[in-house]
């Protein structure tokens, strides 16, 4: 048998990193090699994931020292980073100052989305943390890139995912124009583990509500990333919604046909768009959460009435959307198959 390649975690007891151990639990070319708490180090990883338990081997959460000390020495192939934006950077920049191995970074945080950090400063009114490295991470979702430029590689976040599974394949269509109307819906998980005052279970329970409408960062990131993987410039406006319910995400996306073009034709485009992706199926009614929740795929539609389009994908945050979408990141990044571990299907009833 072959020996499953150690994978290190960074922000150990957030959300996305349970679902990155999930996923490593079970795949056969990887494997836990580290996971680094900066608020829990020493900590049983069972007493923060008791859902994974029983696959964890007595694992108990690292410093970030003893997983920089095991990265340096070559004990770690990978490198995932889920921290809050902003920590990330100067994080991955500690990790890689001087580093002289062969491992792979995959951050899924916002700090490497965008190529131009002038653009994260205004985005996000900070300053970036690590502003030499922006050029060895490129951002993408993986079923739009043949090939991976750079050493690294950033995740676009959850929202993005869905939306630019839609926006480019319809920009590299030609079909509609550069204008985009989305409405996405996101369950409570996306928020991370910290409760909030307006993302705790009594204000998300039985509600549903808009938050920063066409304000939102996730905007100018899929505008960036689209121009990026198309050539094409894409004005993206994005309403976002607070969810009653814990993982998944529903975007809808409206626009203009161009040229004649028809919704069967559109359909057509996005058929074959994601003929040979295992991981995106395009059908022909409109998709439902729990259709995909707990799997790293994606389902998307498209419809037509005149020259309006709707386009509409679901997808589950924590997977597809984020530790599913990283993985198939890492996989290429290391010469795995882009599938590997990643073809577990969703319980579906929640
Ligand atoms: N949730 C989603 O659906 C989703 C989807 C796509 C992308 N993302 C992105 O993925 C990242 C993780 O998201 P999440 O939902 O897992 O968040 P989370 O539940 O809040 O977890 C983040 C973890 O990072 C660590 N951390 C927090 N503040 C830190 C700091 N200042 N410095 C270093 N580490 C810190 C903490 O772990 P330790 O104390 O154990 O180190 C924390 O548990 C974020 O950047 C988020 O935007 C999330």
């Amino acid at each position: 048998m072959t020996q499953r390649l150690p994978i290190g975690i960074v922000g150990g007891t957030g959300y996305v990193s349970g679902e990155l151990l999930r996923l490593l639990a079970t795949h056969p070319s990887l494997r836990l090699g580290c996971i680094a708490s900066a608020s829990q180090p020493g900590t049983a990883v069972a007493e923060v994931f008791p859902n994974l338990a029983n696959c964890l081997d007595e694992a108990n959460f690292a410093s970030l020292d003893d997983l920089d000390s095991m990265w340096r020495d070559g004990g770690l192939s990978g490198l995932f980073c889920a921290t809050p934006h902003g920590a990330a950077a100067p994080i991955i920049a500690g990790l890689l100052e001087g580093y002289g191995g062969s491992g792979r970074v995959v951050d899924i945080s916002a700090d490497f989305r965008f190529a131009d950090v002038g653009i994260f400063r205004e985005v996000y009114g900070q300053e970036h943390g690590a502003p030499e490295l922006a050029g060895e991470f490129f951002c993408a979702v993986p079923e739009h890139a043949a090939r991976i430029p750079t050493r690294h590689a950033a995740h676009p976040g959850c929202f993005a995912t869905a939306m630019l599974l839609g926006v480019v394949p319809l920009l590299r269509s030609g079909l509609t124009d550069g204008r985009f109307h989305i409405a996405g819906v996101t369950g409570s998980t996306g928020s991370g583990r910290s409760p909030l005052a307006t993302t705790h279970h009594p204000e998300r329970h039985s509600n549903l509500y808009a938050y920063r409408p066409l304000t939102h960062r996730h905007a100018p990131e899929v505008q960036a990333v689209a121009r990026q993987m198309t050539g094409e410039d894409a004005a993206v406006r994005f309403v976002p919604h607070s969810g009653p319910f814990a993982r998944g995400i529903h975007v809808t996306i409206q626009g203009n046909l161009v040229g004649g073009a028809d919704g069967s034709a559109l359909l057509a485009a996005l058929k074959q768009a994601y003929q040979d992706k295992s991981f995106v199926e395009v059908v022909d009614s409109p998709p439902r959460i729990k259709d995909v929740i707990g799997s790293n795929r994606a389902r998307i539609t498209a419809t037509a009435e005149a020259e309006s389009y709707a386009v509409m994908v679901v997808l589950d945050n924590l997977v597809k959307g984020a530790a599913g979408g990283a993985m198939q990141w890492m996989n290429r990044l290391l010469g795995l198959a882009e599938t590997e571990g990643l073809t577990i299907p969703g319980p579906a009833w929640t």
